[in-house]
C-alpha cells in the first residue's frame, strides 16, 4: 500500500484515499454530478494552455504572495468549503484549517462542517472565511453571520449553486449516508477498511454544528432538517442584504459568466468565485479555466475573480494567475490526503503543490505573482505563427507528424 513518503501527486493521492477509505466515502470525494463531464473537463482543460517560458532573466528569489478578501496569502490558494471532514478522518477541518495557517494560506469553512465556526477561530490564527448556504429562514443567515463576526472570520462566502441538489449516481449506487451507517448494501466496503472503521468510531460523536448551533443527537434527523430549510429561491437582493449586514470582504461562490460577476459586484460582492462545484452540481458546464480570462476582462477590476476547481499541479495555479486570477481554490487534493492519512496527509499534499508553484515560476522566469500575465501562457490549439503562411496548413488540420519531425530537426519548412 502506497506510503505517505510515496506519493508526490494528485493521483497518488486519490490511490491511497482509494485504498484507505471505503468505498462509499472514497466516491463521495470523488465523484461529480451525472456522467461528470464537467469533472474530468475541469482538470483536462488545464492542457489546452501552454506556458511559455523566458530564460536567463536572473529570477532571484520568487515571491508567490498574494492578496485576497482582505488576506495576505504566502501563495495564491484558498482550501475550498468542504462538508464533513471527520467522516473521512477524525482529524477533520480543524487539520486542514491549522494545516492552511501553517501553510500561509486561506481556510473556508462549510457550512456543513463537523467543527463549529467558534471552535475553528480559537484553533487557527491565519486566514478565515466562512462559506455560507442560505436557509429559507433569514434570521438564521443573520445569526450565522453574527457568529462569524463575534469569531473574527475575515470574509464570508455565499455559496448560490445549490439551489437543487447535482445528481451524483456514484452516492445513489454506494447508498451513502450522513452520518455513514452500516447497511448491507455497503457493509463489506465499510468491513474492508478496518483501520477507517476504529478511527471512525474512536472519533468522538458526529454532528454539523454549523446548520443547527446546540442541536445534537441523530444526525440524520439534522440533514433532513438542513435540506427543509436550505433557500432554494436565491435571489441578488437577497445576497445584497447579507453582503451589507456583513459589511466587509465576501465572496459569492458558483460563477460562471460574466453577466453574473458584474451582478455580483452590483450586489456588493468583494469577490466572485468562478466555480462549478468541483462538477459536483450543473454536470455540461464549462471547466473553471475556460471561463476565468473573460470574466476577468469583463469586471474590469470591480471584483477580485478567484478560480476553483481541477487544481492538480502547482503548473495550473500559475496559469489561473497568469489569465489574470487573484487567487485559486482547491478541494479534493487535501481531502485526499485528508482521508488517506490525515493531518500529515494535507500537510504534503500543500507542501507538494506550494513547491510545484515555485518551481513553476522559476521554470517559466517569472520574478512574482504579480508579474504573471497572459504573455507567459499560449493556447495550445494555435499553430505557431511560421506555419500559418504556409497555405498548406488548415488551423482545424490536426498536426501532421511529418511536417512537425522535419521542424523539430531544425530543417526549414516543406
Ligand atoms: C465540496 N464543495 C463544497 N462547496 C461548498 O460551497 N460547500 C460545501 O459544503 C462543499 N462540500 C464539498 C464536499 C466535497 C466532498 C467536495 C469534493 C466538494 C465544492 C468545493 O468547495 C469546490 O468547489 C470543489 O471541490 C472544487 O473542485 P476540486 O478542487 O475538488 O476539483
Amino acid at each position: 500500500m502506497t506510503g505517505l513518503s510515496e506519493c508526490y501527486n494528485f493521483a497518488d493521492f486519490e490511490r491511497a484515499a482509494r485504498r484507505r477509505l471505503p468505498r462509499p466515502l472514497f466516491d463521495y470525494i470523488a465523484g461529480g454530478a451525472d456522467d461528470e463531464a464537467t469533472l474530468r473537463a475541469n482538470i483536462d482543460a488545464f492542457n489546452r494552455y501552454i506556458l511559455s517560458p523566458r530564460y536567463a532573466v536572473g529570477v532571484g528569489e520568487i515571491d508567490l504572495s498574494a492578496h485576497v478578501l482582505g488576506c495576505d496569502l504566502k501563495w495564491p490558494m484558498l482550501l475550498a468549503p468542504t462538508g464533513m471532514n471527520r467522516m473521512f478522518h477524525p482529524d477533520g477541518e480543524l487539520a486542514v484549517a491549522q494545516e492552511a495557517s501553517r501553510h500561509g494560506i486561506g481556510f473556508t469553512l462549510s457550512t456543513m462542517a463537523t467543527s463549529s465556526i467558534e471552535d475553528i477561530a480559537a484553533a487557527v490564527s491565519g486566514p478565515k472565511i466562512f462559506q455560507l448556504y442560505l436557509m429559507a429562514d433569514e434570521a438564521m443567515n443573520f445569526e450565522t453571520i453574527a457568529r462569524c463576526k463575534t469569531s473574527g472570520y475575515n470574509a464570508i462566502c455565499v455559496t448560490i449553486d445549490t439551489i437543487a441538489a447535482g445528481n451524483r449516481e456514484r452516492d445513489l449506487r454506494s447508498g451513502l449516508t450522513v452520518p455513514p451507517k452500516l447497511q448491507t448494501s455497503s457493509l463489506v466496503s465499510f468491513l474492508s477498511r478496518p483501520g477507517w472503521c476504529l478511527r471512525y468510531l474512536s472519533g468522538g460523536s458526529f454532528s454539523l454544528p454549523n446548520v443547527a448551533a446546540g442541536e445534537s443527537g441523530d444526525i440524520s434527523t439534522l440533514a433532513t432538517f438542513f435540506a427543509r430549510k436550505m433557500e432554494k429561491n436565491i435571489t441578488w437582493d437577497k445576497i445584497g442584504k447579507l453582503a451589507a449586514h456583513w459589511n466587509g470582504p465576501f465572496a459569492i461562490k458558483g460563477i460562471q459568466c460574466a453577466e453574473d460577476a458584474l451582478k455580483a459586484a452590483e450586489a456588493g460582492a468583494t469577490a466572485v468565485i468562478v466555480s462549478n462545484h468541483g462538477g459536483r452540481q450543473l454536470d455540461g458546464a464549462d471547466a473553471t479555466i475556460n471561463l476565468v480570462a473573460d470574466i476577468v476582462d469583463r469586471v474590469g477590476g470591480k471584483v477580485e475573480v478567484i478560480a476553483d476547481g481541477g487544481f492538480r499541479r502547482g503548473s495550473h495555479i500559475v496559469k489561473a494567475m497568469a489569465m489574470g486570477a487573484t487567487a485559486c481554490m482547491t478541494g479534493r487534493p487535501y481531502l485526499f490526503g485528508l482521508g488517506a492519512f490525515g493531518r500529515p496527509g494535507v500537510a504534503r499534499v500543500l507542501d507538494l503543490l506550494h513547491e510545484e508553484v515555485g518551481r513553476t515560476m522559476n521554470l517559466i522566469g517569472c520574478r512574482s505573482i504579480a508579474d504573471l500575465d497572459r504573455s507567459f501562457i499560449k493556447r495550445a490549439d494555435i499553430w505557431p505563427e511560421f506555419l500559418k503562411d504556409t497555405g498548406s496548413v488548415n488551423q482545424s488540420d490536426e498536426p501532421d507528424p511529418k511536417r512537425i519531425k522535419i521542424i523539430s530537426d531544425g530543417l526549414t519548412q516543406p
